[in-house]
């Protein structure tokens, strides 16, 4: 593949958030998720975990969860001083409940030898402490993850599925951990609604010379 090839793909990947309502094969999902994990990982660990949920009872239980606590966060006076910004997101949140896949993506907790050889000395150690933070400020199995779900939206995307990577729905965790029947070491990271796009709007970037900075 050429760079200008790959460049067309990732220049015409975008969100996804309004679907046809015909169902998706599972062949392009598992597809998508065996090369979602071709993805770089921390130590090779893998301990990614995906479910794919075609149910509809199961990804409108998911919407419904994430829509009550939205609503429960704006009843509280706290949210006055954002009123418009809550209300619109309060409006928009369970768009997902429409997808006709949705991909819960989980991971388990990753303790490399770094991690285990500090949390022997968290207790006494303020060195410790503060390289263990440094640490969990970027969680090894978040980066692993996030990195297979990039991987998996151009693989989607590649076979014309259409999908969005939600970080939003996590107001729900527990009610979607349970919905999906995740096991008690899996943590959730994100889901990602999928189906034949219905919506092609696209988000600009900023120009690359804005967000590098050479050190040479
Ligand atoms: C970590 C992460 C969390 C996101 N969470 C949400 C979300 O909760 N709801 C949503 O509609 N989009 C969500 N998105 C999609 C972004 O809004 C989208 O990627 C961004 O606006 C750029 O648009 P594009 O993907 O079309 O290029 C998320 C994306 C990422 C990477």
């Amino acid at each position: 593949m050429d760079i200008e090839t790959l460049e067309d793909l990732l220049k015409s990947r975008r969100s996804v958030r309004k679907w046809r309502s015909d169902e998706v094969p599972d062949e392009p999902l598992l597809k998508a998720i065996e090369l979602a994990t071709l993805a770089p990982n921390g130590g090779n660990y893998q301990g990614w975990h995906f479910y794919v949920v075609k149910n509809r009872e199961v990804i409108k239980g998911m919407a419904g969860a994430v829509q009550a606590v939205a609503d429960k966060v704006a009843s509280w006076p706290e949210a006055e001083q954002w009123r418009e910004t809550v209300e619109r997101y309060r409006d928009t949140c369970a768009f997902f409940g429409e997808a006709p896949a949705c991909i819960a993506v989980f991971t388990n907790s990753y303790e490399s030898v770094m991690d285990q050889v500090l949390s022997q000395r968290l207790a006494f150690d303020p060195e410790a402490q503060a390289i263990d933070e440094f640490r969990r400020a970027a969680p090894t199995g978040i980066q692993s993850t996030a990195a297979a779900v990039t991987t998996m939206l151009l693989a989607l995307h590649q076979m014309g599925l259409g999908a969005v990577w939600m970080a939003g729905p996590l107001i729900a965790k527990k009610e979607i951990e349970e919905l999906v029947g995740a096991a008690p070491e899996q943590t959730l990271i994100c889901l990602v609604a999928v189906g034949n796009p219905d919506d092609f709007s696209r988000r600009p970037r900023r120009p690359v010379g804005d967000v590098v900075t050479m050190v040479r």
